[in-house]
């Protein structure tokens, strides 16, 4: 493990230093006008970050960062090799990410995030309860999954992800047919890709890309199944402000054939 800069596209857009520091828009608010056409990432304005908060970025981070900058054998990123190697997405503060390791000990999860307030919530959640199975990426998940063996992965989750609600901004949406083709290379055979969105036509562009795959199945039989969130779920900040402003979620399982 050693510690790992952001992608270029992102430091493009912001760096993390000003980014933590932008100052006074709620933590987590994303303004999607206000993105360079240029820029992949949407820019988010954070909280300054806590002393605290600063010190685990500079201090926990290294530590637990996975180095996207060659192959990644994730057999060596963690003490004791993981029953099951699940990835998570855009974590956000990283509710569900802990929720879940500290549900799953025998799991290993990696969770990509590359907004450094949420990232520092996270770290402030893994000191807490001192937790030895997750392993970070801050900056672009298309860098970690680039870099992964083929059909490593039990399980990803991409909950949430950013609606690029406008036409001219959905080719930013992280779901395309390329990253459906990559998210097939390094699941493996049985495993499963889990998304949750609050935006209808969201979910829709998922299915149409991961169907039009020939490598992916979706099982679900009855709106039961994409109607309600899977087992033990742990709802995340970004489906709480969904249903606060009266937008129902979907969640859609999906099997790598
Ligand atoms: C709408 S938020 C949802 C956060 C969290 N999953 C939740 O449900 O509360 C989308 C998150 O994805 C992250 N994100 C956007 N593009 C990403 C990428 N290419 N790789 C990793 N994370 C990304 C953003 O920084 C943001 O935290």
């Amino acid at each position: 493990m050693s510690s790992s800069k952001p992608s270029s596209s992102f430091s493009s857009t912001m760096s993390l230093t000003t980014q933590a520091a932008a100052g006074d828009v709620a933590d987590g608010d994303m303004d999607y006008d206000l993105v360079d056409e240029a820029a992949f990432f949407g820019r988010r304005k954070g909280k300054r970050l806590r002393a605290y908060q600063a010190g685990l970025i500079e201090t926990l981070l290294p530590k637990l960062a996975v180095d996207v900058s060659k192959a990644i054998d994730p057999a060596s990123l963690f003490s004791k090799t993981p029953a099951r190697l699940v990835l998570e997405i855009g974590f956000g503060g990283g509710e569900h990410l802990v929720t879940e390791a500290l549900r799953d000990k025998d799991t290993g999860f990696i969770g990509c995030e590359p907004f450094v307030n949420g990232m520092a919530k996270a770290l402030a959640c893994i000191a807490d309860d001192d937790i030895g199975n997750i392993r970070l990426h801050m900056g672009d998940a298309t860098d970690l999954i680039n870099r992964l063996p083929d059909a490593c992965l039990d399980q990803v989750y991409l909950l949430y992800p950013d609606p690029w609600p406008k036409r001219r901004q959905r080719k930013r949406r992280f779901v395309s047919d390329a990253m459906v083709e990559k998210l097939a290379r390094v699941l493996k055979p049985g495993g499963e890709f889990r998304f949750a969105t609050d935006i209808d036509d969201y979910s829709g562009w998922t299915l149409v890309r991961v169907m039009r795959s020939a490598h992916f199945n979706w099982p679900a039989r009855q709106s039961s199944d994409w109607l309600n969130p899977w087992a033990g779920w742990r709802s995340t900040r970004y489906e709480q402000k969904a249903q606060r402003e009266g937008r129902p979620s979907v969640y859609l399982t999906f099997l790598r054939s």
